[in-house]
């Protein structure tokens, strides 16, 4: 955990931002899996972690926002569940180690907002995406549980993005080790995507497994296949072909709930065969055209743009696209191509603070979501600002339906070559993620280099 003071100020920052009413930060509690002894591994929520830190089921932190008065509710443990558990901190020793200075139990959190509430004072949360804790709301706030999530804080989204989206340095640090592991994870992926005949459950596994000795889980479902076209394919039934590339993308957790998100694609076997040394390297420079983009004050939606044009520049090379490649990314050709969004912001979640609705954190009144397929995609729209963190995760896909469907349409037939194309149907998918900091001047790119030009993949999977 970082120091006391860190999560105070963040609290005060909160309060402050707030300015009336009570902040109700609602904890994550365990989850039955397949029956109620049986649980999910548990993931606390990140923003109680945030202004809260404690790993722990069932707690609940509140600030008043006018006097800035911060409290710690939780159960103590009996002698009954300390035989389970073992000793255990108490709630009120807990709040200490936080800098909190109220505590009590789920009671006194009950009569804490039924005050409020008889006050007609303002109870700010933010939306539940989990089904018990729209049904603690409902009942503590005594809203119905379709309408809890209409009546989330706005200002509260507002005041926990602005400071959740600018890390300190002590955070980027924490995304530099859930880095080091993804470098592990990729590098053992690469050396076992060497041998044909592997299955991708064995890999998948080994990553699983090696982020678990990195001391966190990994950061959301490994995504490793060998049709990289199914974008969010999380099947890994294959065994390694050769003439297919394999997709791995794939991150972890620190232990103190930071993440990383990074894909490489290999070849199948360690070398590169002419066409997918073609489709990979104009993955890579719109990956690098990018990156050299990043900076305070340009908006992420432009940095998609140039990654789009200049993979459509590298297709058009290759002779699978013809024309104005300006024009088709104004009309939205490249959406055949890469129909997700260039990238997303990432901290404590993955695609961090998604939660609050991916609007409320990568748009804003000046950057407004495209309706484009493709741009529509785009996760993070925004003017970037020093201190966030985000994916650079251009790719290709060939997907089979997805090219049917235009050709039969005669969708930007002055931009593809369709009878080209017919013969990559077969191709799968590429892509390429690394985790960017946006500094002062400028970008920091995270973590270890991990191998990601054609020859640094050969050697490593060679070695
Ligand atoms: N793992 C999904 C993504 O890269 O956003
Ligand atoms: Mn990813
Ligand atoms: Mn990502």
């Amino acid at each position: 955990m970082f120091s006391k003071s860190t999560y105070t100020k963040r609290r005060k920052q909160l309060a402050k931002d707030v300015q009336k009413g009570l902040i109700l930060i609602l904890g994550n509690g365990d989850s039955a899996f397949n029956y109620p002894a049986n649980i999910y591994t548990f993931r606390q929520d990140s923003t109680f972690r945030y202004f809260f830190e404690f790993n722990l089921p069932s707690l609940a932190g509140v600030i008043d926002a006018e006097t800035g008065d911060d409290y710690l509710f939780g159960e103590d443990v009996s002698i009954d569940d300390i035989i389970w558990t073992g000793p255990v901190a108490s709630i009120r020793e807990r709040a200490n180690e936080i800098g909190v200075k109220n505590s009590g139990s789920h009671a006194d959190l009950i009569k804490l907002l039924e005050d409020a509430i008889a006050k007609g004072r303002k109870i700010h949360f933010t939306p539940a995406y989990r089904a018990e804790n729209t049904n603690l709301l409902s009942m503590l706030l005594h809203i119905k549980k379709d309408h809890v999530n209409k009546f989330a804080s706005k200002t509260l989204i507002k005041a926990i993005v602005k400071q959740r989206s600018v890390k300190s340095i002590e955070e980027v640090d924490e995304i530099e080790k859930a880095i080091d592991t993804a470098y592990i994870m990729h590098t053992t992926m690469m050396k076992m995507a060497a041998n044909i005949g592997t299955y991708e459950y064995e890999i998948a596994g080994k990553m699983e497994g090696l982020a678990l000795s990195g001391g966190g889980p990994v950061s959301f479902p490994i995504i490793l296949t060998t049709h990289g076209e199914i974008l969010h394919g999380h099947d890994h039934s294959l065994k390694l072909k050769k003439g297919r590339m394999l997709v791995s993308d794939a991150g972890c957790e620190t232990p103190s709930g930071y993440c990383s998100d990074i894909t490489r694609t290999v070849p199948c076997g360690g070398k590169f065969d002419p066409r997918q040394k073609g489709i990979y390297e104009a993955v890579l420079n719109a990956n690098l055209q990018a990156i050299k983009m990043i900076a305070p004050g340009i908006p992420y939606r432009d940095v998609h743009l140039k990654a789009v044009t200049t993979l459509g520049e590298g297709l058009k090379a290759i002779g699978l696209m013809k024309g104005d490649i300006n024009e088709a990314v104004k009309e939205g050709a490249m959406g055949l191509f890469m129909p997700h969004g260039l990238g997303h912001m990432m901290g404590m979640d993955v695609h961090d603070m998604e939660g609050f609705g991916e609007d409320n954190v990568g748009y804003d009144e000046k950057y407004t979501r495209s309706t484009q397929f493709g741009l529509r995609s785009l996760r993070l729209g925004k003017e970037l600002q020093p201190g966030y963190v985000l994916t650079d995760e251009p790719g290709c896909y060939f997907i089979p339906a997805l090219i049917d469907k235009f050709k039969a349409e005669k969708k930007f037939t002055d931009f593809v070559n369709y009878k080209e194309l017919e013969s990559y149907k077969d191709f799968g998918g590429i892509r390429i993620e690394d985790d960017i900091l946006v500094t002062e001047k400028g970008y920091r790119v995270l973590g270890t280099p991990i191998p990601k030009t054609v020859k640094e993949i050969e050697e490593l999977m060679n070695e």
